[in-house]
């Protein structure tokens, strides 16, 4: 019978620079699921790479004195022996600077134009002369006043560059159905709110796929002072790799369309909006699933180099082994949250979970073997003991049930969590079942033999299930177990319980995971007491940042779109509102209900999360910036006919906006 394929891909990365922890959390998760498929029986493909074009690059690499080719075989070099060192075992690597990507990519772009999906027009931007860069309004820094580059900080001015366009908008009714009637294509569910809700609905802009200011690109082959511009470059990789429009496109018709791309957050706009709508003007399929994960921030930001908050996984590796790295950010946060990382947090996770836990188990369990059977994993008996064995051996045969149902929801940090409630079930069994005390009476030897015979069966499924997280564990522990069979090493033993064959001989091996001095260890890897300190400082300002959220969490941050038109802007109607009266609402730690006076437009209620921040009376007779055509809301059972203005101010305060004297109640703000 054919295998079962799955296909998953990771984003191509922007050789820039070196990649970081990061770029790392995706390439594990998608490692660790390909591999949990593969053990199932699924014949998989696993897909990364490095996105190679761009201003970008061609800045660094004159920076560096080098060619920008010369620049990124550099960094992919090390990217690869970066994945290499993390264990990562990808089928293919794809380079947008290949050739059979850019011989790829030129066709699509001709098909397109020839189709009538791109269209040649002029984009208007600001431009800055010496940088040879076009920026578009929120990329622009402002200085005395004046729109600047963000990169060399001079005067920026107003310029046109013939571009082509693709007519997103007319691919934009069917995406909207699409994504409605196909609730599993992009994950988490809210992502596909978001999309749905801030771009879709609101109507799509007509996408600028060409440069010619870009020299480091994919020329457009039927008009070369044109370059392809990012998305097309980028998102055909996916397919490109695959052989997708050449004469060998065995591994194109074998694998898509793609099980899931993983993503971060920030480029699920791209991969559930573009990438969809290029897929369907090519007549292909989509992928079967985007998966738009959260970020890995270190201290309340995410990391990026300019800020000089980076964590990079090769010295916590050369310390640590790789395993635990793997655990720790597959374990920590759940995908698709955010999460923070902090060495304090990966330390004690390693003593928690990988030294107590999980080290302790194998340990006690061959060292028990090894002392009450001579190191032989003993016959089974009829000293069962129906309150405790039963329960263990019940929940340890259901495991891979409750691990893959965790792992086809990519919730790699909840099917840990499942393999660790057996681990410590059984830490509890060795306390109930006293092995100590029945080793003692020669009588109660053949329920020891029991005890001992499940704790092995239990640590034979552990090693199995977690091998996709932590490669390299599993031998350790089977060495420690003393099992050699490959026909017990795989999932298709875990099908039974109580496999390990009576005299298999156990070896006692060093700790699996030694325990650490979290604060010793703490101070290695941050340098001195200074750094810790400062880390200890984020750390806080993460947890009021973290708390803030969650009271913000239905404004969820929007993911901006780089530019909007006016008329976007204008959707809203935000007007000036008089308090009229303002009261605490009942039972609400969080609400106040609002009547607000709109002048000529009437009255309206608005309730508003700002409880903490202001006394009711003192708003009363002030006014607020309100918008007025907000689809109403139901909050604690109030009617909200609007939401009131406010921005956070540098201590975590909530401050409402303000308007000058003399404004009008109802006055439009705009
Ligand atoms: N080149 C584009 C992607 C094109 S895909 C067709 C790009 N590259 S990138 O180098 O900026 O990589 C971004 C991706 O790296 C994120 O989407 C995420 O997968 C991963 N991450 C990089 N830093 C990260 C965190 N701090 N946290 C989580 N993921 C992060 O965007």
């Amino acid at each position: 019978m054919e295998k079962k394929t799955f296909y998953i891909t990771t984003p191509i990365y922007y050789p820039s620079g070196n990649m970081t922890i990061g770029h790392t959390y995706t390439t594990v998760a998608a490692d660790t699921m390909t591999r949990f498929r593969r053990m199932q029986g699924y014949d998989t493909y696993f897909l990364t790479g490095t996105d190679e074009h761009g201003q970008k690059i061609e800045k660094k690499a004159a920076e560096a004195g080098v060619t920008p080719i010369e620049y990124v075989d550099k960094i992919v070099a090390e990217t690869k022996e970066l994945w290499k060192l993390m264990d990562i075992e990808y089928d293919d690597f794809i380079r947008t600077t290949e050739e059979r990507h850019i011989r790829i990519v030129q066709k699509i772009f001709r098909k397109f134009y020839e189709q009538g999906d791109i269209y040649k027009a002029e984009y208007e931007g600001m431009y800055c002369t010496p940088c040879e860069s076009f920026w578009t309004p929120t990329q622009l820094a402002e200085k005395d006043g004046v729109k600047v580059c963000p990169d060399c900080g001079r005067p920026c001015q107003p310029m046109r560059e013939e571009s082509y366009f693709f007519k997103m908008s007319k691919y934009q009714d069917w995406l909207i159905d699409y994504i409605e009637t196909h609730p599993d294509f992009i994950q988490p569910a809210k992502r596909a709110n978001e999309m749905l809700t801030n771009f879709l609905r609101p109507g799509l802009q007509d996408l600028c796929v060409s440069r010619t200011s870009v020299k480091w690109g994919i020329p457009v082959d039927f008009d070369e002072k044109h370059t392809v511009y990012v998305w097309i470059d980028a998102l055909s990789n996916y397919i490109t790799a695959l052989g997708y429009g050449t004469d060998h496109d065995e591994l194109y018709r074998k694998y898509w369309p793609a099980d899931v791309h993983l993503v971060g957050k920030e480029i699920v706009r791209f991969h559930t909006i573009y990438w969809p709508i290029m897929l369907h003007a090519l007549g292909l399929p989509l992928p079967k699933q985007v998966f738009g994960h959260g970020w890995l921030l270190f201290g309340a930001d995410r990391m990026s180099k300019s800020k000089g908050n980076v964590v990079y996984p090769e010295p916590i590796v050369a310390r640590y082994g790789v395993d635990p790295l793997r655990y720790y950010l597959m374990r920590e946060m759940p995908f698709g949250a955010d999460g923070n990382y902090t060495n304090e947090s990966f330390l004690t996770r390693m003593n928690a979970d990988l030294a107590n836990d999980l080290g302790n188990l194998v340990s006690r369990t061959v060292a028990m073997i090894e002392k009450y059977f001579g190191g032989a994993v003993p016959a089974a008996t009829d000293a069962v003991d129906p309150q405790t064995d039963l329960p263990l051996q019940e929940h340890c045969a259901r495991l891979p049930v409750l691990v893959s149902e965790q792992m086809d929801k990519l919730q790699f940090s909840q099917a840990l969590s499942e393999i660790w409630k057996v681990i410590g079930e059984c830490n509890k069994y060795i306390d109930v079942t006293q092995p100590w005390v029945l080793g003692k009476d020669p009588e109660k030897k053949d329920r020891l033999a029991n005890v001992m015979r499940n704790l092995a069966e239990c640590v034979r499924f552990t090693a199995i299930l977690i091998g996709p997280f932590m490669p390299s564990t599993p031998d350790r522990i089977f060495a420690q177990l003393g099992i050699e069979d490959a026909a017990l090493k795989n999932w298709d033993s875990l099908n039974a319980f109580g496999k390990i064959p009576a005299g298999t001989q156990v070896h006692k091996g060093d700790a699996l995971f030694p325990r650490i001095d979290v604060n010793k260890e703490l101070e290695a890897l941050s340098g001195g007491k200074e750094e810790k300190k400062a880390e200890k400082a984020a750390q806080k300002q993460e947890k009021k940042a973290e708390k803030q959220e969650k009271k913000d969490s239905k404004h969820d941050e929007p993911e901006y779109p780089a530019e909007i038109a006016i008329d976007d802007f204008f959707k809203c109607k935000i007007q000036v509102a008089r308090v009229l009266a303002c009261e605490k609402v009942e039972k609400s730690s969080k609400l106040l209900k609002f009547r607000l006076g709109l002048g000529e437009d009437g009255e309206r209620t608005v309730v508003s999360g700002i409880q903490k921040w202001y006394e009711p009376e003192t708003l009363i007779g002030t006014q607020v910036a309100v918008i007025t055509n907000l689809k109403t809301a139901k909050l604690a059972g109030i009617e909200s006919q609007g939401m009131i203005l406010s921005a956070m101010d540098k201590n975590g305060n909530l401050r409402l906006m303000s308007v000058g004297e003399g404004v009008e109640d109802g006055a439009i703000i705009g």
